[in-house]
């Protein structure tokens, strides 16, 4: 899901084989108000995609209304909060904001997901974090 019509475009057009064999439903929607229903999903994930989330907490709680009891929520970010490229395109793109894992882990705690890990790549500020519901 992605609320940009070309970002559902472009990811259509990718996956046109798997979505022809119904393998896979690509669709518009925002993160903050999800049109899926409660206690549904397996696995949530958001890749590069927390940055421009309307409020951390909200949007978590919302991804946390969507999976089952035990569901994992993975995020991978390319920033971890700290460096130097990301801090200047957050500086230049209007809404974005970079994370640091520990924030990311505090808002996931108050959206109500435990076991929260993170991974940091050794030498690029790549960030995992997986928790579960
Ligand atoms: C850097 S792109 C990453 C796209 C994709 N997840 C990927 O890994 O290739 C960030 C995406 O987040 C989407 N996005 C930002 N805020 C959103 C929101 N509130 N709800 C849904 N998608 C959102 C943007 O439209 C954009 O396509």
């Amino acid at each position: 899901m992605d609320y940009s019509e070309l970002s559902v475009e472009k990811a259509k057009a990718f996956n046109a084989d798997e979505i022809s064999k119904g393998r896979l439903e690509v669709k518009q929607g925002d993160v903050s108000t999800l049109d899926l229903p409660d206690g549904t999903y397996d696995l949530a994930t958001a890749f590069e995609t927390i940055y421009f989330w309307p409020g951390l907490e909200e949007c978590f709680k919302e991804v946390a209304r969507i999976l089952k009891d035990g569901g994992l929520f993975l995020i991978s970010n390319e920033s971890d909060g700290e460096d130097s490229t990301s801090l200047k395109f957050e500086k230049i793109i209007e809404g974005m904001k970079c994370y640091t894992p520990e924030q990311i882990s505090g808002a996931l705690k108050k959206a109500g997901f435990s076991e929260v890990s993170i991974a940091h790549h050794p030498n690029k500020p790549w960030i995992t974090v997986i928790s579960r519901k």
